[in-house]
């Protein structure tokens, strides 16, 4: 199949209040454009073009990692130009695909039906059946049901107006005939612009039939205007997936209550607790299981892994039966081994802890290298700065790291060595004795707390 794909995104999109150019907004973290390209990217098609105009190099600029042919028109002289432009710079010769960059979840699926129709001519269109049409273009058909032309909201005559067919926008043609027709285009309307929908009614003058087909789903030809439909788009979005997730066998406190903002890998038996947002691509294990109210972003969580409530995690590497949690937070460059464990109130950042460590309360361990069995004491803190500079903080295996420690990078912490609860390390600790800092002890004997004067 010789198939190129044009996406219409030039139009202003007003009515979102924005400056960002409409089709840049986000649907389940990704600009609603990004999503046409990929369905279209589905398709395999030999080139995908995008039509843009409003908002300048924005969007070709923020999009410039998708293999497509970014065409301009300067101005938006409506869809038939749209079209037009796209076709004089690529000259298609297959079959020729019409999407909108504000249209984002229709599903390759339905995409694949609506090019089979052109086995039986040159023009298919995909069109809806709405309780309220208004709006959109009518579908116009004959007694025997075939398709005549589409009459735009503003254009119609009163009973075209009771016609509840619409025109999703969304056609596929083959490229020779489609070049010809948009050739023939005039903006004699009400609105004074090149419609795309007038060559539905030249391919009937032309005799050939027009074909059409229908999505599954309402929400797939359903385009973004404006702000709440962005948010009802976004809902949908997320309950797909929440059902993708589950088909994949995960266990969901509740489908609605879990927001996917990139991709998500899934093994066996994974539970996800409510108000958790998975974000980028994050790797989910078997037996794997999410507290509530947390946010995970770019990370991998080996098997068995138990997130609690609250936690934070983004760009880290969560070895096999680690614990993390609740009130945790792990930041980037973070990497657990197996069977560690991190509690509440401890942050982690850019750091290898070894396996079977712990650290369970109120720490920061930052650009350190944690070994195995390590115990870090409530209120631990590595001092990786130093205003200027970022040090590193070494501990070796079985250390253990008396509470409300400081430990001055850079410094290291030998093997089975012990730190006094309350020391401030600024030297080298060897392994495998107690070092520690603060001062003795001692007891006055006799004080007396100081009183009130009496007048
Ligand atoms: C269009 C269809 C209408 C259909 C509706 C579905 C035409 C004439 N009408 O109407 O039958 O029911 O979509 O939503 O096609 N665009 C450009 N360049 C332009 C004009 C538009 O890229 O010069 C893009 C816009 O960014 C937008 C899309 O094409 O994403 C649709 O354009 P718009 O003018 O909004 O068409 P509608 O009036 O909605
Ligand atoms: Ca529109």
């Amino acid at each position: 199949m010789d198939l190129t794909v044009i996406i219409l995104a030039a139009g202003k999109g007003t009515r979102m209040r924005s400056r960002l150019p409409k089709v840049l907004h986000r649907l389940a973290g990704k600009p609603l454009l990004a999503h046409v390209i990929e369905t279209a990217q589905a398709l395999e098609p030999r080139q995908i073009a995008v039509v843009y105009g409003h908002g300048g190099e924005v969007v070709p600029q923020a999009l410039s990692h998708y293999p497509v042919q970014w065409v301009e028109q300067a101005e938006q002289l409506g869809t038939g130009h749209a079209v037009a432009t796209a076709m004089d710079a690529l000259a298609p010769a297959g079959q020729v695909l019409i999407l909108y960059g504000d249209v984002p979840l229709t599903r390759p699926e339905t995409l694949a039906g609506l090019l089979g129709q052109l086995e039986q001519g040159p023009l298919a269109l995909l069109t809806a059946q709405l309780d309220d049409p208004t709006g959109y273009g009518r579908i116009v058909r004959n007694e025997q049901g075939r398709i005549l032309r589409i009459v735009e909201q503003k254009d119609a005559s009163d009973s075209e107006r009771e016609i509840r067919e619409i025109n999703t926008g969304i056609l596929a043609a083959q490229g020779g005939h489609l070049a010809g027709w948009l050739k023939r285009l005039d903006n004699n309307n009400a609105q004074g612009e090149f419609y795309l929908t007038d060559v539905i009614a030249m391919a009937v003058a032309d005799g050939q039939p027009v074909a059409s087909t229908r999505a599954a789903h309402l929400w797939e030809i359903l385009g973004v205007n404006d702000k709440r439909q962005l948010a009802e788009l976004e809902r949908r979005q997320q309950l797909n997936l929440a059902m993708e997730l589950m088909s994949q066998g995960a266990t969901l406190a509740d489908p609605a209550r879990l927001d996917i903002r990139g991709r998500v890998e899934l093994g066996q038996d994974v539970f996800i607790d409510v108000n958790v947002v998975l974000e980028g691509r994050v790797e989910l294990a078997d037996g794997v299981s999410i507290g509530p109210n947390c946010l995970l972003r770019d990370v991998s969580l080996g098997e068995g892994v138990r997130i609690e409530a609250n936690s934070v995690l983004e760009q880290a590497r969560i070895g096999a039966e680690c614990s993390i949690g609740p009130f945790a937070r792990i930041r980037p460059g973070t990497e657990l081994a197996s069977g560690a464990r991190v509690g509440n109130f401890v942050e982690i950042k850019n750091a290898q802890i070894g396996r079977g460590s712990k650290i369970n309360h109120l720490s920061y361990v930052g650009d350190s290298q944690v070994g195995e069995r390590v115990n870090i004491g409530a209120g631990t803190i590595t001092c990786n700065y130093d205003g200027a500079n970022k040090h590193r903080t070494i501990i070796g295996d079985d250390a253990f790291i008396g509470s409300d420690s400081q430990l001055v990078a850079p410094v290291e912490i030998g093997a089975g060595a012990t730190i006094g609860a309350g020391s401030t390390i600024t030297s080298d600790a060897p392994p495998g004795e107690l070092t520690l800092s603060r001062s003795r002890q001692r007891t006055i004997s006799g004080w007396q707390r100081p009183r009130k004067h009496n007048r």
